[in-house]
């Protein structure tokens, strides 16, 4: 882990110590299109509001006298190592934000030995972020096209390309009624003037603004699972019914999610939907959680409540916003070094010895 008292963090890049800060700080940098885009909820923007406080709700029963001078943050997804359980969410179009846009996110990815997802609606190519982190862990996360054989020919792609897994988003058979984008009428000014990557020709703006399907279902997977040998993660899972289905379908893995409330509005906060996922599945695959993970705390209480790993949306698209790469190696190393403490202050030395009796709901 990198020290954040060294060198540097020097002049007004100081302030730049917690997430919100970042998220203040991209504020700034960016045009009121972009900045809605990002920060958006649908509808009333009552769950995208509600993952942040829903983890507020959660108190911490620390345990001491535990000797907590050697905290290990690592753990595994699907086998791999990853040096902390802090990965990166897909999510679209990162040249919106800053000029190398996806290619500088593998790179931070790469250095904090974490794992990146990366989103169908990446504005660099699939060929270009791999060149650009070699090394990275990378999971490629699918919008079902409603063609069959062009969701085979990319998954194709995606497993010869080295990425390890595939992450199909569940929640999206249509898009959710975001009205800041409708305001500004984000789909026309995306085509026409965002979009333009570095490398002239590097966007791929036709899977990026190509449909996504509205029929597909459970019994899809079957044909997905004999096109590829990657594990399958399905992201967006919220219900124990669901959860169920997943295990029985063979799947290896359940993202709980909602989009970061951008989807449908009004369905529960991602951390209190993971308890009854986790009960659903009952260890028989890894679940993971996204949405509202700010702190080193909610991390925390995320894995107590039984996640392996969570998955940053937001956060990552800030520090890229504020400083590229470094930006979003600065948001990873914070939220770790926060992990570090909050598990120090708790007493867990590893990750494994985090459990459902470091957390209480409160009823505040
Ligand atoms: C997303 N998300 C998303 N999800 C996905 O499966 N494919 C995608 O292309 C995108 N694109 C996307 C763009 C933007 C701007 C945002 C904010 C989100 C959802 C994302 O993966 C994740 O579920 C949430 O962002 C997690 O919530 P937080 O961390 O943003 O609170």
């Amino acid at each position: 882990m990198e020290d954040k008292m060294g060198s540097e963090c020097e002049g007004p890049e100081m302030s730049l110590v917690c997430l919100t800060d970042f998220q203040a700080h991209a504020r700034e940098q960016l045009s009121k299109s972009t900045r809605d885009f990002i920060e958006g909820g649908a509808d009333d923007s009552i769950t995208r509001d509600d993952n942040i406080a829903a983890f507020k709700r959660i108190r911490l029963r620390p345990r001491y006298l535990r000797d907590v001078s050697e905290v290990d943050t690592r753990t595994t997804i699907q086998g791999e190592e990853i040096s902390a359980p802090i990965c990166i969410a897909p999510t679209g179009f990162h040249c919106l934000v800053w000029p190398d846009g996806e290619m500088s996110t593998a790179r931070a990815a790469q250095a904090a030995g974490i794992c990146y997802i990366t989103s169908t609606f990446a504005s660099c190519s699939l060929e270009d972020i791999v060149i650009a982190a070699p090394e990275g862990l990378r999971w490629f996360q699918l919008y079902v096209h409603p063609v069959l054989q062009l969701n085979k020919q990319l998954i194709q792609r995606v497993e010869s390309l080295g990425f390890k897994a595939l992450v199909i988003t569940l929640d999206t058979p249509v898009c959710g009624n975001r009205r800041h984008d409708i305001r500004n009428q984000l789909r026309r000014n995306l085509t026409l003037t965002d979009l333009q990557s570095p490398k002239k020709g590097n966007a791929i703006p036709y899977f990026q603004m190509t449909p996504i399907s509205t029929s597909h279902c459970w019994n899809d997977l079957s044909w997905f699972q004999s096109i590829t040998r990657l594990p399958i993660i399905l992201k967006g899972i919220l219900t124990k019914e669901d959860a169920e289905l997943a295990v029985k379908h063979n799947v290896q893995g359940i993202i709980v999610s909602n989009h970061g409330g951008r989807q449908l509005d009004e369905v529960l906060a991602s951390i209190d939907a993971l308890t009854e996922v986790v009960a659903a599945v009952k260890g028989k695959i890894e679940v993971y959680l996204d949405g509202g993970v700010r702190t080193g705390n909610d991390v925390l209480k995320a894995l107590a409540l039984g996640a392996k790993c969570i998955f940053l949306g937001r956060p990552i698209l800030w520090g890229l916003a504020c400083k590229g790469e470094h930006g979003v190696k600065e948001v990873l190393n914070i939220l770790t070094n926060e992990f570090h403490t909050s598990m120090a202050l708790t007493g867990c030395r590893s990750v494994a010895e985090i459990n459902r009796n470091l957390v209480q709901f409160s009823r505040l």
